[in-house]
Formats: C-alpha cells, structure tokens, sequence
C-alpha cells in the first residue's frame, strides 16, 4: 500500500505498449467505493472479491500489465502464476505511511495496525515475487528477464533459472580472469566448460561447430555464455540451435555486451560475405548482468562500450554516458529492453537501435575490418546522424573524441548503398526528431553523401 502501484504500473503499460489493470480500480467501478465494501461486507468478502478479478486479469490472452493491491499476498496462491512475472514494488514503512495516512484506504486508519501488516506482509511479497523493483526500469528489467546486481556472479548457481546441468562457454580472457568465480559460483550444477576463440573469432561456424560437437548436455540443461559481445552471440546461437534449443543466459562482461549485446535475444555469427548473417532471435531464459565484472575491462574497450551508451542515451533523450557504472549499466539495458519487449522481431521501431549505425557500417566496409573498431565507427556514425537531424554534436565529440578515418571514400560510399537500399535518390536513416526518434526516414542522397565524406580524413 502506497508503493505507487498505480503510478508505475501505468508508466510500464505505456512503456512496452500494453493494456493495463488496476485491480482495486476495477472493483470499485463494479461494486462501488473500496472503503464501503469493506465496511458493509468485511475483509474476508472483500478479499474473495478481489481474488476473482485477480484471477480474471491473469487470464486475459493479451500480455496485461496489472496492479494488485497490497493485500492480496495474504489469499494463498493468488499472486502466483506461470505466465506472469511477479514485481515487488518496493517501499519503506516510514514512507509509505506518509503517503497513505490521510487517505479512505480502510487499512490505512491506524498507524500502529498499519505497521504491523506491512511487517507481516513483507515475507508474503518476498515469496511470491520474481523480481523486487524501485522504479519503472527495474519493472521493466524483470518483464524482460534482465538482472542486473553488483556481485551478481558469485551468486550465478541460483540466478542462472532451472535446475539442470550448466554449461559454461568463455573466451580464454574472460576465463582467465573471471571463469574461477563463475565456476565456484555454479557449484554441483556445472557439467561441462568450454572455450570459444577470442573476439570475431568465435562468431564462426568453425568455432561452432568444435563447441556443438563438444556438447554434452540434454534438454534440460542450460549455456551460460560469460564474456563479451562475441561469446554472447555465439553462445547464444549455439544454444538457439543445440538440440533445436536449450535454455541460455549471456552473463556479459564487456560494456558493450551489458548494455547492447546480451540483451535483446539476438544470436548471430558471422559468414566471409558479412557480419551476423547466420542467427535466431532467440530470448535468454535470464540475463545476468554484474556491474563489477566492468573493473577488468581494458581501456579501449570501455570506450567501445560508451558509443553505445552514448547511443542510447540520444535515443532515450537522457544523458545517461554520465552516470556512474551500476546506473548507467542499469538504464542502458532497460531502454534496450523495452524497445526489444515492444518489437522483438525489429518489424518496426526496433531499428531506432541502428542510430548513426547506417554510417558506421559503411565505414568498417571500407575500412575492411582492420584498423577501425565498431565503437570508432558507431561514434563517427552519431556525428552524421546528429548533423543530419540538426542537432549539436558537442556530446559526442566532448564523450567519445571522434577522428575522421583514412579510407577510400567511394567504397564507403558504396557500401552505405548497399546497406539500405536507396530508393528514387533516398536513403532510409534513423534520425533525432523534436519528439523522439524516427526511422526509416528518407534523406536525399547529397545530403548524405555530404556528411559521409565529412567522417572521412
Ligand atoms: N546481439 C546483439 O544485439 C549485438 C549488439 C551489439 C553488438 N553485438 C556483437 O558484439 C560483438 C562485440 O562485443 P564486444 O565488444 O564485447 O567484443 P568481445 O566479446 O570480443 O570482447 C572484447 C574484448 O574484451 C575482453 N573482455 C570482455 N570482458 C572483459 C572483462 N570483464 N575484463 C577483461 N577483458 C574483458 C574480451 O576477452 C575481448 O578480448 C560484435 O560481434 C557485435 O556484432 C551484438
Ligand atoms: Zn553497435
């Protein structure tokens, strides 16, 4: 009670595109004020009342977001289905009488009796709940399986869901430095670890192929990936298709794979005509995200990592690049979440993803792969994208220092053709509108040309 169930459950619903019930709200628009019912009929009438349109909510066909009110823990087993994700909306007692103690809640009347049943409900929450949320992003991180907890890899043996075998799969840096605690961590449930090449190496269908034939898991088992954005994509792929799919969950390690990569359900390898080319969507079971496995990341990565905050940050309209690394960590994922919740299958508004992403593609073309990391490009790409929806590139200069790169303008003009398809002079770019992000919208190919050749030393 006074958690903001209402509040939050009406931001979350209008987040991920969702209907939305306010399980108190509805009782009282059929049987009239909750104070009345409670007073002419009781609690126990109440609570029967309740647990029919709890019941009724959790069977609606399309995915609902529902608020239910703070008592209904105390009916055994109602708050309780496969189907939903339980959140726990967490509050103090302190504040959540404050809120509520001038209200005509009928259980917010007396201080002294509210206190107790907040106590006694607590262990209630805690039992029923899969998640425990304080704000709009934690709801949304649980919906989307997403725990993100500083030290969560010592405790991965009960993170990582189910209880079957586990297969762990790394790269040997990762392994080196964090494989020993996963390992202890996973305790009697590891069955079985395995090494992927390092970087590029590991979105391979040889690289693959030695792992698939490695496997020894059944059905019930599970792939934990723990590394960066190429284990978790390979991994991911391998699990996605082992068996014609076995449960998996990216443990990334990189910034890049905590923010973007691991989350989203994407799997992919590469084939020599281009990069992800081979893959499934394919949604982890969970994914766990530990903050701290950041502290070893080598410089370079890191700031590989920061063009896709930065990225993300334009897109949710946040300056999220200059948050500490837990909150960053946390609102990059959750924004990536829910964008992927909405559009799993990137039919539509998925593609916002791909900011300034057009651009840098057709400069890692160019540059043959060599000599030009991902993040260099995506932060040359932000400049374009940001010039072209006239807007100030301060941000991304002051953030990630961008350098214009040395290769063959023509072929990286080419490539930008060949990487969205340009129609009747148009090319189709993501762009910072006043109002948010668009895509798919058409620019004039000088227009483009310009600000491609402006990227280009
Ligand atoms: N599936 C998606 O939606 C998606 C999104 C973005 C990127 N990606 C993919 O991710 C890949 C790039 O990911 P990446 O940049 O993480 O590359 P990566 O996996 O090669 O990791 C980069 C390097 O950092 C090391 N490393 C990782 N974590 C470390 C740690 N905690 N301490 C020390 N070293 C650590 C790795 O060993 C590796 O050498 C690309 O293949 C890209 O296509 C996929
Ligand atoms: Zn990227």
């Amino acid at each position: 009670m006074g958690a903001g169930k209402t509040t939050r459950g009406w931001d979350v619903a209008r987040l991920l595109g969702r209907p939305f019930v306010d399980v108190d709200e509805a009782i009282a628009t059929a049987h009239g004020p909750i104070a009345e019912l409670f007073a002419t009929r009781g609690e126990a009438a109440f609570r029967e009342l309740e647990a029919r349109f709890v019941r009724e909510a959790l069977a609606r066909h399309e995915p609902t977001v529902i608020a239910v009110g703070g008592g209904a823990v105390e009916t055994p087993d109602l708050v309780r289905d496969d189907r939903a994700v339980v959140v726990h909306l967490r509050i103090d007692v302190e504040t959540a009488w404050e809120r509520v103690k001038r209200s005509e809640r009928p259980l917010a009347q007396d201080e002294a009796e509210f206190r107790r049943r907040f106590e006694l409900r607590v262990p209630l929450y805690a039992s029923v709940a899969d998640a425990t949320a304080h704000d709009r992003d934690d709801v949304v991180l649980a919906v989307a399986g997403v725990h993100v907890e500083r030290g969560a890899v010592q405790r991965l043996g009960d993170l990582v869901p189910g209880e079957g075998a586990v297969a762990l799969v790394s790269d040997p840096q990762v392994a080196g430095i964090h494989g020993m605690d996963a390992q202890l961590a996973l305790g009697s449930r590891l069955a079985e670890t395995h090494e992927l090449p390092p970087g590029e190496e590991a979105k391979t269908l040889a690289a693959l192929d030695r792992l698939w034939q490695e496997l020894r898991l059944d059905r019930s088992g599970t792939v934990v990936a723990l590394g960066g954005g190429c284990t978790t994509d390979a991994a991911g792929f391998a699990a996605a298709a082992y068996l014609r799919g076995i449960p998996w969950t990216p443990v990334p390690t990189s910034l890049v794979a905590q923010v973007d990569a691991a989350i989203g359900g994407k799997t992919a390898i590469d084939l020599p005509q281009g990069k992800n080319l081979v893959g499934a969507f394919d949604w982890p079971d969970r994914t766990v995200i530990d903050p701290a496995l950041l502290e070893t990341l080598p410089e370079p990565q890191r700031l590989e990592g920061m063009a896709e905050v930065v990225k993300t940050g334009l897109l949710a309209g946040a300056p999220y690049w200059e948050l500490p690394d837990d909150e960053l960590v946390r609102r990059c994922a959750a924004f990536k979440s829910a964008v992927c919740l909405r559009d799993p299958h990137e039919r539509g508004e998925r593609a916002m993803l791909n900011l300034g992403h057009t651009f840098a593609h057709a400069l890692e073309t160019a540059a043959g792969y060599e000599g030009l990391t991902h993040g260099r490009a995506v932060a040359l790409g932000l400049l374009a994208a940001l010039r072209l929806s006239g807007r100030e590139t301060g941000i991304v200069e002051e953030v990630l220092k961008p350098k214009p790169v040395r290769v063959d303008r023509d072929r990286a003009w080419q490539a930008m053709h060949r990487d969205k398809k340009a129609r009747g002079g148009e090319l189709r770019l993501v762009l910072l509108g006043d109002d948010g992000p668009r895509w798919n919208v058409a620019v004039p190919e000088e227009d483009v040309r310009r600000e491609l050749d402006r990227l280009i030393a």
